[in-house]
């Protein structure tokens, strides 16, 4: 793997847009802003660039890839769509929903970029920046989250520059991503089952749905068997400090990762203390959690005490990642 290339941080103006799809055209890796998180992107089509985006962020070959389109007919050209599929297409995309489809023999999308699975991950960004890329580009984009391989997901230009500077070609920097936790993945294949709780509530699916979303059949997270989504091992998204969840009382030394306007007085006088949303807001928690995590692991903390968290709405993909970065490791 090179790891001394020289990294370009380019603004998301028609310039900086310009460069990245050369760039890509090129089979060069170019990270670029989702209104999920950052994504590490390459052309779908092009093995050998593929090979360079698993190498770059140190990703195991058996997990695959979402492939990025600009839009459901462009979708519908790289993988089979069933009802299921067809309604919550309609009615969320573009969206922070991946959906796993059959994939048609016909696929253009490298075998790589599916870990030579017969489904494929497929979603349409709701970001402007990430559309324009796509469309000009004209091809299906590969892109995971532009972290080292078991990192927590950027929600900033500067965090993929911590990450993968050296690694990559180009970061298109279009400022802190809104939603800030990644797509929900829903696998419309049989029954529609949800592979990730993520960006996309449960509640909304399942009332576009008319139905509930199936269970994945074993825990998405053993990590000793192949899992359902393949990327979803126990421990992910893992910041060096260790977590200690749902806690209202503060260690001596010990970070914390507030929620809501009612903290415990044991954590009010913590010396280093962020708040996920001091008004209680869900949303809000979801775009800072990452951007949290990485800022108390950078204070060198040994322990993170972390507050409850409710689990509804959003908070059902945010205690998915908060545990996933307590999991021991
Ligand atoms: O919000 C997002 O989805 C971000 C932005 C950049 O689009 N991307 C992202 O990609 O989170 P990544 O690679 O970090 O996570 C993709 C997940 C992995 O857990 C992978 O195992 C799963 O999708 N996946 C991909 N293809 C699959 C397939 N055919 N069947 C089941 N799971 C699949
Ligand atoms: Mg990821």
């Amino acid at each position: 793997m090179t790891v001394d290339l020289t990294t370009r941080l380019v603004s998301a103006d028609p310039a900086g847009i310009a460069a990245a799809v050369q760039c890509l055209a090129r089979g060069g890796l170019v990270a670029f802003p989702t209104e999920t998180v950052y994504g590490l992107g390459a052309d779908a089509t092009d093995g050998a660039a593929v090979a360079r985006l698993y190498a770059a962020k140190g990703r195991p070959r058996f997990n695959p890839l979402i492939a990025h389109v600009p839009d459901l007919a462009a979708a519908g050209k790289l993988g089979i769509f069933n009802s299921d599929a067809d309604r919550l297409a309609q009615a969320f995309w573009p969206g922070p929903l991946t959906l796993v489809v059959p994939r048609p023999p016909d696929c253009p999308v490298c075998d790589l970029a599916t870990a030579g699975l017969d489904t494929i991950a497929l979603r349409v960004p709701d970001h402007p920046v990430a559309r324009r890329i796509l469309r000009d580009f004209g091809r299906p984009v590969v892109a995971p989250s532009a972290n080292r391989s078991g990192h927590v997901s950027p929600t900033q230009a500067a965090h993929v520059m911590a990450d993968l500077r050296g690694r990559i070609e180009m970061i298109v920097d279009g400022g802190p991503t809104a939603v800030g936790v990644e797509s929900t993945i829903v696998a419309c294949i049989d029954e529609a089952t949800l592979l990730r709780p993520g960006g996309l509530p449960r509640a909304a699916i399942e009332e576009a749905l008319r139905h509930p979303l199936a269970r994945a059949a074993r825990p998405a997270e053993s990590a000793d068997e192949a899992p359902l989504a393949p990327g979803m091992l126990a421990s992910h998204y893992a910041p060096r400090a260790r977590l200690r969840l749902r806690v209202k009382d503060a260690e001596p030394g010990e970070a914390v990762l507030a929620f809501g306007p009612d903290l415990p007085p044991a954590m009010r006088h913590a010396k280093v203390l962020l708040n996920l949303s001091p008004a209680g807001d869900l949303v809000e928690a979801a775009a800072n959690l990452f951007s949290h995590l990485r800022a108390l692991d950078r204070a060198g903390v040994a322990s993170i005490a972390v507050m409850p968290v409710p689990p509804e709405g959003l908070g059902e993909a945010i205690n998915d990642r908060l545990q996933r970065a307590a999991a021991p490791r």
